[in-house]
C-alpha cells in the first residue's frame, strides 16, 4: 500500500467516525450507523464495518452480519454517475428488455453495477413513475422517456465519455 493509499484510508476512517458521531436519532444501533454511513458516502467500505464495530462496541462479525443481511447496502464505491433503467410492467411492454440489453452492452456489464471504468453505476428500477413516457431511463435521477435501444446506448456511452 502506498503512502497516498494510507493517507486516503486514514481520511476515510476519520470521515466515517464523524458520520457515526453525528447521528441524531435517539436510539443508535449498528443498523442506524451503517445507514448513516451509506447515506453520506453512498457505500460501506471495510473501514465503515470496522469503525461501526468500534463505535457500537460490537465485533466486526456482528456488524458484517447486519450489513450483509440487507440488500440495500453496497460495498463497492459507486460510479461517478448513475443510470437507472426501468423494467417495470409498463416499460417492459414498451421494450425495456431491449433497452437493458443495449445499456448492458454499452457499459460492458451483464447485470447491475459499475462499468469497468467506474464512470457509471447502472441500476434496475421497478417503476420510475413516468409510465406513459416508457421506456424510461434516469441519469442521476433525471428522467428521460421514450427511449430506443439506440438512444439509451448512446446516452450510456456518452456518460462514459465515449463517442455517442
Ligand atoms: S413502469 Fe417504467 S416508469 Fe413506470
Amino acid at each position: 500500500m502506498t503512502t497516498a493509499d494510507t493517507e486516503q484510508r486514514t481520511k476515510l476512517r476519520e470521515q466515517i467516525r464523524q458520520i457515526l458521531n453525528s447521528q441524531e436519532q435517539p436510539t443508535i444501533t449498528v443498523l442506524s450507523s451503517l445507514i448513516a454511513v451509506q447515506d453520506s458516502i453512498h457505500y460501506l467500505p471495510d473501514e465503515a464495518i470496522k469503525e461501526t464495530a468500534t463505535f457500537c462496541g460490537e465485533t466486526i462479525n456482528e456488524v458484517w452480519s447486519v450489513a450483509s443481511f440487507y440488500t440495500n447496502f453496497r460495498f463497492a464505491a459507486p460510479g461517478d454517475k448513475t443510470l437507472d433503467v426501468c423494467w417495470g410492467p409498463a416499460c417492459h411492454v414498451l421494450g425495456a428488455q431491449k433497452i437493458l440489453n443495449s445499456v448492458h452492452s454499452a457499459l460492458e456489464i451483464n447485470e447491475e453495477g459499475e462499468s469497468p471504468d467506474r464512470k457509471v453505476t447502472m441500476k434496475y428500477n421497478t417503476c420510475l413513475g413516468a409510465c406513459a413516457q416508457g421506456p424510461v431511463i434516469a441519469i442521476n435521477h433525471h428522467l428521460i422517456g421514450k427511449q430506443t435501444p439506440e438512444s439509451a446506448a448512446k446516452i450510456a456511452r456518452e456518460l462514459r465519455g465515449l463517442d455517442g
